[in-house]
């Protein structure tokens, strides 16, 4: 007991600086941003000089019909980070789909150009039109830029804009998600390929090693029951197919990127963790350690949450810690795996009635206290095409349909900037 209070006081004094440190003084023992790669530590999320990091940002999607990241035919790339910059954020969740990189295996290795991969998704006139567009507002792509090289880019301005870029896996067929019978819901679904997924998370974990501003990715955006397939609900949709399959899942990014952080969802539309915290028993004899994985350090909680018609902040707040956040409290007895948790994806409706709800409030609040991450949906003001419609409307945006201003100035006053003051650390 005593030699355990000498060392703690060993190592505080070792821990403190020989004079007064300001701030700047503490930027300069660093390399340069992002000052990766970032680790977990307990709850916290760290980055190399050990300055606790809170992400506090956007989706941007770009797993849809065409797999370019959207909004390109409104705005320049820069203008889109600039938003976000605006707000005061520090992190993009940045999405793609599977097939973006089967396509790649598929044609030879060799990436689809983007006037391909419009015409293809809007038909050659709407396609070459929304082409046109995106070339007059990004001038450096051409007929022959690729998709892939799309999210380079994308990747690159981030960096010049000192943006987080969490790049997930949302489908892996490209179109809207979520639905439980889209055919993506669980591995081994009709268009959710296992052996696809995984070569999949490793290209794109090889890809984006170079890029500067990348920090951590995704396994898999949503699992969820595969409603339309009754065999598959009953003999896979459990916690110990989970296991099998996010294991070699978290060793194909480490493998080709052990720098990244990786991010782990959960069932019900990620809005379930609850075993892992605990250890609870996942089936088939398997219980989930962060003490089995080398990599334990880069392991990070992802939680989705919806509750928009939530009335009782109270038992929201409940549910969300059992539901996972319990993984940020190491002071829970039963809590086994300290994590840090990252709720990616929460949002409602870009107009005044909606953000003054429990649910908005509660969520703010919550996050607040815990000094937990966020990334809200969406950093968007349309759709190249969902569900069949072109130039969709997105009522969730925080952009209007043109992606030159704020949808609802009044929430991004209200609710997201005091969110980011509230949540963001560094
Ligand atoms: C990170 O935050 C925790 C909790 O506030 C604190 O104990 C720890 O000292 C912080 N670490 C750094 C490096 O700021
Ligand atoms: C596209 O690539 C071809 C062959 O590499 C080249 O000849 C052509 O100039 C390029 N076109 C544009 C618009 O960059
Ligand atoms: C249901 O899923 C199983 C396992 O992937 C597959 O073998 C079977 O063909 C699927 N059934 C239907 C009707 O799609
Ligand atoms: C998954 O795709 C691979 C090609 O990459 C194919 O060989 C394999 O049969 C597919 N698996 C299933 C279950 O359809
Ligand atoms: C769990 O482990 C026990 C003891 O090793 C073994 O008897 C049992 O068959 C295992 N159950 C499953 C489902 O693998
Ligand atoms: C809110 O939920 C809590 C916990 O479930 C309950 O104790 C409380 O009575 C509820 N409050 C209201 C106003 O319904
Ligand atoms: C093509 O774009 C025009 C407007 O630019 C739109 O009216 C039309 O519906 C689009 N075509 C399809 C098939 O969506
Ligand atoms: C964008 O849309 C807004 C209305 O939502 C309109 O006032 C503005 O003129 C539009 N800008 C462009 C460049 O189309």
């Amino acid at each position: 007991m005593h030699l355990s209070k000498l060392l703690s006081f060993t190592q505080l004094l070792l821990s403190l600086p020989l004079v007064t440190s300001s701030p700047a003084r503490y930027l300069d023992t660093r390399a340069s941003w992002p000052y990766g790669p970032l680790t977990t530590k307990g709850r916290w999320i760290l980055d190399s000089a050990g300055h606790n990091i809170t992400y506090a940002g956007a989706n941007w999607p770009g797993a849809a019909d065409t797999m370019i990241p959207e909004g390109l035919q409104y705005s320049s790339i820069a203008g889109i980070v600039g938003k976000l910059k605006e707000m005061g954020m520090n992190v993009i969740r940045l999405t793609y789909a599977i097939e973006m990189v089967d396509d790649y295996y598929a044609n030879g290795m060799k990436d689809t150009s983007i006037l391909t991969s419009f015409q293809k998704a809007l038909g050659t006139a709407n396609g070459t039109a929304v082409f046109n567009a995106v070339v007059k507002n990004n001038p450096t792509f051409s007929a022959n830029t690729t998709r892939m090289q799309v999210f380079d880019a994308i990747a690159a301005e981030c960096l010049a804009q000192e943006v987080y870029v969490h790049l997930d896996n949302h489908m892996s067929k490209a179109k809207w998600c979520c639905n439980t019978d889209d055919g993506n819901s669980w591995f081994g679904d009709t268009e959710f390929n296992v052996t696809n997924w995984l070569r999949g998370l490793h290209y794109m974990a090889t890809r984006a090693s170079g890029w500067g501003a990348l920090v951590s990715m995704s396994l898999r955006n949503e699992l969820r029951s595969p409603d339309d397939n009754a065999t598959l609900v009953a003999d896979a949709y459990n916690w110990a197919d989970w296991y099998e399959n996010v294991v070699p899942a978290m060793k194909a990014i480490n493998s080709a990127n052990p720098n990244t952080l990786i991010f782990l969802s959960g069932l019900g539309f990620d809005t379930d963790m609850s075993p892992i915290p605990t250890a609870a028993s996942l089936g088939s004899n398997y219980t989930f350690l962060k003490t089995d994985f080398a990599f334990a350090d880069k392991l990070v909680i992802e939680l989705h949450n919806y509750a928009t018609t939530a009335t009782n902040c109270t038992s929201l707040e409940a549910s969300l810690y059992t539901d996972g956040y319990n993984a940020m409290n190491p002071a829970d007895p039963s809590v086994v795996n300290v994590f840090p948790v990252v709720m990616t994806e929460w949002g409602h409706g870009q107009d005044a009635a909606t953000y003054q709800t429990v649910y908005q409030t509660c969520l703010s609040s919550y996050l607040t206290g815990i000094k937990g991450g966020w990334m809200v949906w969406v950093l968007a003001g349309g759709y190249y095409i969902r569900e069949g419609t072109q130039d969709y409307d997105e009522t969730w945006g925080l952009l209007n349909h043109n992606w030159t201003a704020f949808r609802d100035e009044a929430d991004v006053v209200s609710v997201i900037e005091p969110m980011v003051a509230g949540t963001k650390i560094f």
